[in-house]
C-alpha cells in the first residue's frame, strides 16, 4: 500500500514527544504536537526546545522553517486534523514504586472524544511506557467507550515501544536499529509500517532495520525486557566487581572487555562504576517486577538488579571510610550530579544515593559542583550540600572527593591538579575514568572493582 504522507499528531511533548514531532515535520510531514503547558507550547510554537537536547534545536528549527509544526493544547483539535495520533505522555513512577497511568487514562478518553465525531480512519499509536494489557484494556477500551466505535473497523491501535537514549534520542530517531510494532490488526499494523516506509525511504535503502510486527501485549513487554535487561547487565557489571575487590590484581573492566569480545554478549552496557540511574531504568524495573508480583510472581533477578544498584551508593561510602576512617569533620566533594555525562537530568541520579549515604554517616560538609546540572541538582537535593561553579572550588579544603558522573572536564584532570587543590588528595572514582596505575602511584586513589 503506497500513501501519501499521513497527517501525525503527538499528545504529550516531552522528552519522546517533542523529539518525534520534530522529526516528522522536519521530514515534510504535517504534524500537530498536544500539551497543556502553555509556556512549553509557546516556546516550540516560536521554534526553541523548552529542553537541552542533543540534536534537537537543529530539527526544531527546521520544522519551524517548513512551518510542519504546531502546538495546542486541544486533543479534540489535533484528531480531526490529522490521520494518526501518537501517546507520548508520562508514566512516572507512583511513591510506592508502582506506574502511574493517569495521564494514559485521561488522554485516552479525550482521543475518544475526538473520534467520536471523525469521519475518516484514524490510527492512535501508544509510544509511552506501559504494563502489558495496557493499550488493550485501558487503552483501547477508552477508546471505545468515549467514541462509540470499534477498534479495526473505524480506527486502528499500536504500541510502538521507543528505544530513545537522553543525549542521543535524535540520533537513535533517525536511525534505530530495529522498529518494533504491535498492533490489534493487520490494517493497524500496516497503516504505521507503511508511514515509516515513507519516513525512512533513504535509510531503509541502505541499512538493515527489522520491523517486527507482534502483538499488542508482547510489544508493551518488549521495552520493559530492553530495560530490564540493560540494567541487568549493568548490575552484573557490578556484582563481579565486587568479586574484584576480593582479590589482588583484577581489574574489573579487562574481565568485562573480555566477556564483551563474545559475540553473545557484546560489550556495551558492562561498565561497573556509580550504578544506573536516570528516568527510565528504576522505574521499569519497579514497575514490571510489582506488575508481575501483583500477579502473584516474584521477581527474583530484578529483586537482585535493584538491590544491587543500590548497595553500589553505600558500596562507594565504604571505600572511602576505609580509606580516611572517618569522614565526619571532612570536607567531602562530590565531582558529577546529573545521572549520566550529557544531560542535566538528576532523576535517580547515584549522587543521590551518596549524598544521602554520606548524610546518614554523619557527613556534614559536602560540596558539590557539575558542569550543567546545577540548578536541576538544587531541586533534588535541597540544601544538603553547598553548590559551587568549577571543580577548583569544589576541591578547595576537600579531604575526599567522589567522582559520579564520566563529564568530559573530569576525565581530563591529572593527579597532579587534585594534589594543588585539594587539602588531601583522597580520589574516589566512582565512574572509572582514570588510569589507576598512574592515579595510584601519585596519591590516594581508588575506584570500584579493584583491591
Ligand atoms: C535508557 C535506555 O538506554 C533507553 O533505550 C530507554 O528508552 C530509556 O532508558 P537513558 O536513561 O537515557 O536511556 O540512559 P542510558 O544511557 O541507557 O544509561 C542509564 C544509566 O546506566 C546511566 O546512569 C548510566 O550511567 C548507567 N550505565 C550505563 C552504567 O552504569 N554502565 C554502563 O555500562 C552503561
Amino acid at each position: 500500500m503506497i500513501m501519501d504522507k499521513p497527517r501525525i499528531s503527538i499528545a504529550g511533548c516531552g522528552f519522546v514527544g517533542l523529539v518525534s514531532a520534530a522529526a516528522f515535520a522536519s521530514r515534510g510531514f504535517n504534524v500537530i504536537a498536544t500539551t497543556i503547558n502553555k509556556k512549553e507550547a509557546n516556546l516550540i510554537n516560536s521554534g526553541q526546545s523548552p529542553f537541552y537536547e542533543n540534536g534537537l534545536d537543529e530539527i526544531l528549527k527546521k520544522a519551524h522553517e517548513l512551518k510542519n509544526l504546531r502546538v495546542t493544547a486541544d486533543n479534540y483539535e489535533a484528531v480531526q486534523n490529522t490521520d494518526i495520533t501518537f501517546i507520548s505522555v508520562g508514566t512516572p513512577m507512583k511513591e510506592d514504586k508502582s506506574i502511574d497511568l493517569s495521564y494514559i487514562d485521561n488522554v485516552s478518553k479525550q482521543l475518544g472524544k475526538a473520534l467520536k465525531d471523525k469521519e475518516s480512519y484514524h490510527l492512535i499509536v501508544d509510544r509511552s511506557t506501559i504494563l502489558p494489557g495496557t493499550s488493550r484494556n485501558l487503552i483501547g477500551v477508552n477508546l471505545v467507550e468515549n467514541s462509540g466505535k470499534s477498534i479495526g473497523k473505524d480506527f486502528g491501535l499500536c504500541m510502538q515501544p521507543e528505544f530513545l537514549a537522553e543525549g542521543k534520542s535524535v540520533e537513535n530517531t533517525f536511525y534505530p536499529d530495529r522498529i518494533i510494532i504491535g498492533e490489534y490488526d493487520k490494517k493497524s499494523g500496516d497503516t504505521l509500517e507503511n508511514t515509516y516506509q515513507l519516513f525512512y525511504k533513504e535509510y531503509f535503502s541502505q541499512n538493515e532495520c527489522p520491523i517486527h510486527r507482534i502483538s499488542l501485549e508482547s510489544a508493551e513487554l518488549v521495552k520493559y525486557a530492553n530495560n530490564c535487561f540493560l540494567a541487568t547487565k549493568v548490575s552484573f557489571a557490578n556484582e563481579f566487581a565486587n568479586f574484584a575487590e576480593l582479590i589482588p590484581n583484577v581489574d574489573i573492566k579487562q574481565v568485562m572487555e573480555g566477556i564483551g569480545l563474545d559475540y553473545r554478549i557484546n560489550s556495551r552496557f558492562l561498565g561497573a562504576g556509580a550504578g544506573f540511574g536516570g528516568s527510565c531504568f528504576s522505574k521499569d524495573v519497579n514497575a514490571i517486577k510489582n506488575w508481575a508480583s501483583q500477579n502473584n510472581y516474584d521477581s527474583k533477578i530484578l529483586k537482585a538488579v535493584l538491590e544491587i544498584n543500590d548497595d553500589q551508593a553505600i558500596h562507594i561510602v565504604n571505600i572511602a571510610e576505609k580509606l580516611l576512617k572517618d569522614l565526619t569533620k571532612k570536607k567531602i566533594t562530590i565531582l558529577g550530579l546529573s545521572f549520566k555525562a550529557g544531560t542535566s537530568d538528576m532523576r535517580e541520579a547515584p549522587s543521590i544515593r551518596v549524598i544521602k549515604e554520606l548524610i546518614k554517616r554523619n557527613v556534614g560538609n559536602i560540596v558539590g559542583y557539575d558542569p550543567k546540572a546545577i540548578n536541576e541538582a538544587k531541586e533534588y537535593l535541597k540544601d544538603s550540600i553547598v553548590y559551587v561553579n568549577s571543580t577548583k572550588d569544589a576541591l578547595k579544603d576537600s579531604e575526599c572527593v567522589f567522582i559520579l558522573t564520566e563529564w568530559e572536564e573530569f576525565k581530563n584532570l591529572s593527579p597532579e591538579f587534585f594534589i594543588k587543590h585539594m587539602k588531601t588528595p583522597n580520589v574516589i572514582d566512582g565512574r572509572k575514568i582514570y588510569d589507576y596505575i598512574d592515579f595510584n602511584k601519585k596519591l590516594n586513589f581508588k575506584t570500584i572493582g579493584l583491591k
